[in-house]
């Protein structure tokens, strides 16, 4: 995060952090000196659901498909199940709590990033489940001869970016738009910060490490794509995979 954005975001409300904090001035003891207010509390739970939605059960849904694809043919419905049915209520709901806040607060639309960005991911998570479905119906294998087409790798590099972008909005939403928009009366605990950069860490080497089953997964493909050019069938093996 770099010191502009921070300092653009907290011009209005005065970023106060540490100097606002509890009766005993300590930040980590705000939340315990005196409640939420209902705004406050309306942007906490925007808080957790759009995390939850964005960076536990997307992930989750990525991780099933990286891991499970080469060993369950059934892999692809766990992965759309997972990414639709499950994530899309909660990334919803998430979003239309973050939306009242906004509104509750009199806050001009798409003024900051953060607001920005949330408009941004909702749209590639939209548009992500429709490219899914896309290349899971329209494989085109004459076209392009077995090998995956573009509409497959293009599923692949917006998902992880969607991920990527998330992380970067839940870091900036904690450090910045909170004390920006509920103007710092309560800080972010410290535990949330931390529970940020494990969701980050755990599920990018998890990911990395589950690239190692690329070449089982590439030579599955090459041997369907061969068995393809031998009997002249376009799905030779009925495939109900992604
Ligand atoms: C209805 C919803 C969805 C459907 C039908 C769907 C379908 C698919 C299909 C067919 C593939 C295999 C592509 C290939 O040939 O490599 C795939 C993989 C993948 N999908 Fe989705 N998808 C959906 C939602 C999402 C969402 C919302 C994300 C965003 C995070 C996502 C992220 C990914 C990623 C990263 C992979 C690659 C996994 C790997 O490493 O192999 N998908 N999905
Ligand atoms: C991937 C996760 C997140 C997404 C997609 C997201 C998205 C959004 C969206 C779309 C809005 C409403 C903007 C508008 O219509 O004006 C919003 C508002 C808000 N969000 Fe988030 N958000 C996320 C995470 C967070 C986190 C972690 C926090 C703080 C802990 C946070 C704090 C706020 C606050 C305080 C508002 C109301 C003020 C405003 O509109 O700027 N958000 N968010």
């Amino acid at each position: 995060m770099s010191h502009d954005q921070k300092d653009g975001g907290a011009d209005d409300a005065g970023d106060d952090r540490g100097q606002n904090g509890g009766e005993n001035g300590s930040p980590s003891n705000d939340l315990l000196s005196f409640p939420l207010s209902p705004v406050e509390i309306m942007a906490r739970n925007h808080a957790i659901l759009c995390t939850v939605g964005f960076l536990i059960l997307l992930p989750l849904g990525v991780l099933l498909a990286r891991y499970a694809r080469t060993f369950a043919r059934r892999w692809f419905w766990g992965h759309a199940v997972m990414q639709f049915v499950i994530s899309g209520p909660v990334i919803f709901a998430g979003w239309a709590m973050g939306y009242r806040t906004a509104t509750t607060l009199e806050l001009q639309a798409l003024h900051d990033p953060h607001q920005k960005i949330g408009i941004a991911l909702l749209a590639l998570y939209v548009t992500q489940l429709l490219l899914g479905t896309f290349a899971h119906f329209v494989k085109m294998p004459t076209l392009f001869r077995g090998h995956r087409p573009p509409q497959s790798y293009l599923h692949v590099a917006l998902g992880l970016a969607i991920i990527a972008l998330a992380g970067y909005q839940v870091h900036y939403g904690m450090w910045i738009e909170w004390n920006f928009a509920t103007g710092g009366l309560h800080h972010v605990p410290d535990s949330a910060m931390h529970a940020w950069l494990a969701l980050i860490i755990v599920f990018w080497v998890l990911y990395f490490l589950g690239m190692a089953l690329i070449p089982r997964q590439f030579s599955q493909e090459k041997e369907w794509r061969q068995k393809m050019h031998r009997t002249g069938k376009e799905d030779p093996d009925n495939r109900v995979d992604g």
